[in-house]
């Protein structure tokens, strides 16, 4: 992405934290959406849930918690992982017959991205390519409630809707203020029926956010507290939550671990793992979490150079070696991959070994995604080479 932000930029001795969004935190918690919605002067509420959490039936219980309040709903449910550009056009279509005054994004990331996608473009009109980059709609948008079911994206605590051009493929990011959920409801009730393949899917994505946006050229002291609380909660219970997925304390902190890494990514934003990865899911269909977790190995590694003061803060707190935290951190992802019961190299996640002319191309889109341009060692078309060659045994 090359979209420039329209917000002013701070003084280098000034600290700017963004924290849009109001929590509920607790279990049970999703009894409350009908109340927090009358809060905010609601009487018709469009809710964007995908159709397995339909299925799961927890879009059932935020909806029975709404009718109750005596608010008026509707569901949108056609939409697959990784919502497109026409996807959320279809939504769009579908909620202005409805006129919502509220949308709740009740799901996991691909339903509370496509929820702000459609607050978008409701509220501004256009396409969603018009609200690349940050802060570009200049107006407010309606108010929306995140209610996430998985514990990863961290979409629920951040104002970026990441959505993928229905033509090809590519993923971009459309960040806004006036997007952000006004309240995000964390009930870790919701995340205990996620197949098991989905929390180790979002699980290592949320690992990603914390690490990448701990050392990103846009982290501030600020931020960084909450890398390192989402790394601390993340690193404590994903292996119990791996091992045990109805450990509803180690959900609770997973889930608030991804909430506080998605808070992270809004004042941070990420790196070269999740510019990598992009590409991959775009061309191979690789689930994010798969595609940023083996790569993110390589990228740490290729960052030590220059951030190993930041890595030797999270490598402490995992209680891995200090001394050379890169490899230490590195290694630590290689072997939760294998915990997760995920792929640990490309060639496994796609069955065979790209050519040497496809890694050329891979590489030219990473060292175009904007999330690349944050990264705190710049890469070159060359290194993401690199990065996928080494990536692919
Ligand atoms: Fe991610």
């Amino acid at each position: 992405m090359t979209q420039e932000s329209k917000e002013p930029a701070a003084q280098p001795s000034l600290l700017s934290f963004r924290a849009n969004t109001r929590l509920l935190i607790g279990e049970g918690s999703i009894s409350q959406l009908g109340a927090t919605a009358q809060e905010l002067n609601t009487r018709r509420a469009l809710v964007v849930s995908d159709k397995g959490v339909l299925a799961a039936g927890h879009t059932c219980t935020g909806v029975a918690s709404l009718e109750a309040a005596g608010i008026e709903t509707t569901i949108f449910s056609q939409f697959t992982e990784n919502p497109t550009t026409s996807q959320v056009d279809a939504g769009t279509v579908f909620a202005e017959s409805f006129r919502p005054d509220i949308i709740i994004g009740l799901g996991g990331g691909s339903s509370m991205d496509c929820a702000k996608g459609i607050n978008f473009l409701l509220c501004c009109g256009g396409k969603m390519k018009d609200y690349r980059g940050r802060g570009t709609t200049g107006r407010p948008l309606l108010p929306s409630i995140g209610c996430p079911t998985t514990a990863g994206t961290g979409s629920e605590t951040q104002s970026f809707a990441l959505i993928s051009d229905a033509q090809t493929g590519e993923k971009f990011a459309c960040g806004d203020p006036n997007a952000a959920f006004r309240v995000a409801i964390l009930d870790p009730c919701l995340t205990v029926t996620q197949p098991a393949r989905v929390t180790a899917l979002t699980g290592i994505d949320a690992l990603s956010h914390a690490l990448e946006s701990h050392v990103s050229t846009e982290a501030t002291r600020v931020s960084q507290v909450f890398s390192r609380e989402a790394w601390k909660l993340l690193t404590q219970n994903l292996p119990k939550v791996f091992i045990e997925p109805t450990d509803i304390h180690a959900r609770a902190a997973v889930q608030l671990g991804a909430a506080w890494a998605g808070l992270a990514i809004e004042n941070a934003m990420l790196g070269a793992a999740h510019g990598a990865a992009n590409p991959l899911t775009a061309k191979y269909k690789i689930a994010h979490g798969q595609a940023v977790g083996l790569m993110l190995p390589h990228i740490i590694r290729f960052n030590g150079l220059v951030a190993r003061k930041q890595y030797a803060e999270l490598a402490a707190i995992a209680g891995l070696n200090t001394k050379t935290p890169d490899a230490a951190l590195a290694n630590w992802i290689h072997d939760i991959l294998g915990q997760a019961g995920l792929s640990r190299s490309l060639g496994d996640a796609i069955g065979t070994q790209p050519a040497m002319s496809e890694f050329e191309h891979l590489a030219k889109e990473a060292s175009a995604q904007w999330t690349s341009s944050f990264n705190p060692r710049p890469c070159l078309p060359a290194d993401f080479v690199d990065f996928y060659q080494r990536a692919s045994v």
